[in-house]
């Protein structure tokens, strides 16, 4: 297993959705420890405020506005980051949206539209950097953020829980696959965190995305209150997150309160295959008797 990363000072990290909410902390923790910043993001207004909060010389942090659904747009962002700020040996695929559409009213453009950031999004920042970091000779490391919306359902919407599920199961399966490249692979399953996101999103909705129900949006604007009541700091977060990277952790969570709703997924996964496996073989006798 590869070690964690300890030698950040001078080192790249490209973090998309990093001009707010979570993105945003794990950029202070990375400029904490000496490592030069690029933050990427679809908004243009959040990456001007992140840059004069942040306040830092242009070697130190570059601010890029990226769609990170649109892959001609992700090259010729990562082109630009290697130039001003170097080979990019530290990514957190951060970016994401939360729509609760309900299934009876999604359209394959709302698919896509969610799905779009939320999962291939996540590829799109593997597939442009993982050349440049399998090239470095350095170890490395790749954040992708999931969501305890992808360990259990319920309340997030299928959309959002489909792709935050894929998330966590893309990143299991890379870090086995690029662990012996040296490539530290995490999935960061954070429970609510004090953000905007339910606001941001209804921002940048498409034009034409079908309206929510009463019901969804009565849930979306509880979903945003429980998150700045009952969130946790992202700066926090952020911090969490570097430690997991120093230490190459597979898992990083915010809290630890779905331990029940997660054992009860597991049980019932676990039965689904004892009573097949008895079934089976019943029917497997039954077989042999009849022939
Ligand atoms: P946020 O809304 O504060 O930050 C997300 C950033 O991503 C925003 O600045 C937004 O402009 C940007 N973004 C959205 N679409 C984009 C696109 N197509 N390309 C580039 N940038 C884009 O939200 P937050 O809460 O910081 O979310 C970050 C990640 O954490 C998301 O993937 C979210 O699903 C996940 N998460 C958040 C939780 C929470 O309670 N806030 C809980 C679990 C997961």
């Amino acid at each position: 297993m590869s070690e964690g990363i300890t030698d950040f000072e001078g080192r790249t990290a490209f973090v998309t959705g990093g001009a707010r909410g979570i993105g945003l902390g794990i950029a202070r923790a990375l400029l904490r420890r000496g490592v030069n910043v690029a933050i990427a993001d679809i908004s243009a207004e959040a990456l001007d405020h992140a840059a004069d909060v942040l306040a830092l010389p242009q070697e130190r942090l570059r601010c890029y506005r990226l769609d990170v659904a649109d892959r001609e747009q992700y090259a010729d962002v990562a082109r630009r980051v290697a130039a001003d700020l170097g080979e990019v040996t530290l990514l957190f695929n951060n970016a994401g949206v939360i729509d609760s559409i309900s299934p009876a009213r999604a359209t394959y453009d709302m698919w896509d539209y969610v799905l779009g950031i939320n999962l291939n999004g996540v590829y799109n920042g593997i597939q442009t950097f993982l050349p440049g970091m399998l090239a470095s000779g350095r170890p490395c490391h790749i954040v992708n953020t999931s969501s305890e919306a992808g360990l259990i359902t319920g309340g997030s919407g299928f959309l959002y829980h489909t792709s935050k599920f894929a998330v966590m199961g893309l990143s299991e399966a890379m870090r086995d696959e690029l662990d012996h490249h040296d490539i530290g692979v995490s999935v960061l399953f954070p429970g609510p965190v004090a953000t905007d996101i339910v606001q941001n999103t209804r921002r940048i909705r498409p034009a034409g995305a079908p309206a929510h129900s009463p019901r969804v949006t009565g849930i979306l604007d509880a979903a945003h209150l429980h998150l700045h009541r009952d969130g946790a700091d992202p700066d926090g977060v952020g911090e969490v997150v570097l430690d997991a990277v120093e230490h190459n952790l597979p898992y990083i969570a915010t809290r630890n309160r779905s331990r029940e709703a997660l054992a009860r997924r597991t049980e019932e996964i676990v039965a689904a295959m004892d009573h097949a496996e008895r079934m089976l073989s019943r029917l497997g006798d039954a077989a042999i008797k009849h022939t």
